[in-house]
């Protein structure tokens, strides 16, 4: 089409829409290589006491330093005893990034973004919530999937992989966690997230 377009203008249009499909094409490529050596990865790498608790509040601090979008908040409620878990940190701090990432993306305008972490009868339970539109109920598990992605028009089609939930729960289930989906009682998600407490922490 665009050797065959003869006015500027609509070469231009057709460049653009090359443009954004490259990035996303592009986008799509680096998730997916990132995704299938993460396998790999995770069964290499020895994991090391993390201490959750000052993860989360990296984590919070960054996103606030970097700014949130649309004047929604990020909250952090860690508690006060010490957290500790097995694993990567990276690895968690990108399980608890995506699920940011996303209930960021699905909070309206001036919406809280609330994380949580409670020790639980030898678990660490992490919440991310948002009072976003939720969660279809038949979708709670189909969401995990690689590649599920469903998002209203106006995210931008192809800005999303589908592959941040399926990578949250190969992460989380390497470090012998568990991560679900479930509504919360008002309005909006919740994701959850269950690591074993390290011995001996
Ligand atoms: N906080 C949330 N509220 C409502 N729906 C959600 C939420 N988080 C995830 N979902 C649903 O789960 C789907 C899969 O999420 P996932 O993070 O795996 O993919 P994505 O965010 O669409 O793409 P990517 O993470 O690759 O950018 C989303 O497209 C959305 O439909
Ligand atoms: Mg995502």
């Amino acid at each position: 089409m665009l050797a065959r377009a003869n006015d500027a203008g609509g070469r231009e249009r057709l460049m653009q829409i090359i443009r954004n499909d490259v990035r996303r094409i592009d986008r799509l490529i680096t998730d997916i290589s990132d995704a299938s050596r993460l396998d790999a990865e995770l069964s290499r790498e020895a994991s090391e006491p993390v201490n959750i608790t000052q993860l989360l509040a990296n984590i919070a601090e960054i996103y606030r330093m970097l700014g949130l979008p649309r004047g929604i908040a990020l909250h952090l409620d860690a508690g006060a005893s010490e957290m500790i878990v097995m694993g990567r940190d990276e690895r968690l701090g990108q399980v608890f990034r995506n699920l940011i990432d996303n209930a960021i993306s699905f909070s309206p305008d001036g919406g809280t973004v609330l994380l949580t972490a409670r020790p639980l009868d030898g678990w660490i339970r992490i919440c991310v919530e948002d009072d976003g539109t939720g969660i279809p109920p038949e979708n709670l598990e189909t969401i995990f999937n690689r590649f599920y992605t469903e998002r209203p028009t106006e995210h931008g089609f192809g800005k999303n992989s589908g592959l941040g939930l399926s990578i949250a729960r190969q992460i989380v289930n390497g470090a012998g966690g568990r991560i679900w989906a479930e509504n919360r009682e008002g309005k909006g998600a919740r994701f959850a997230v269950e690591l074993p407490v390290a011995r001996g922490a």
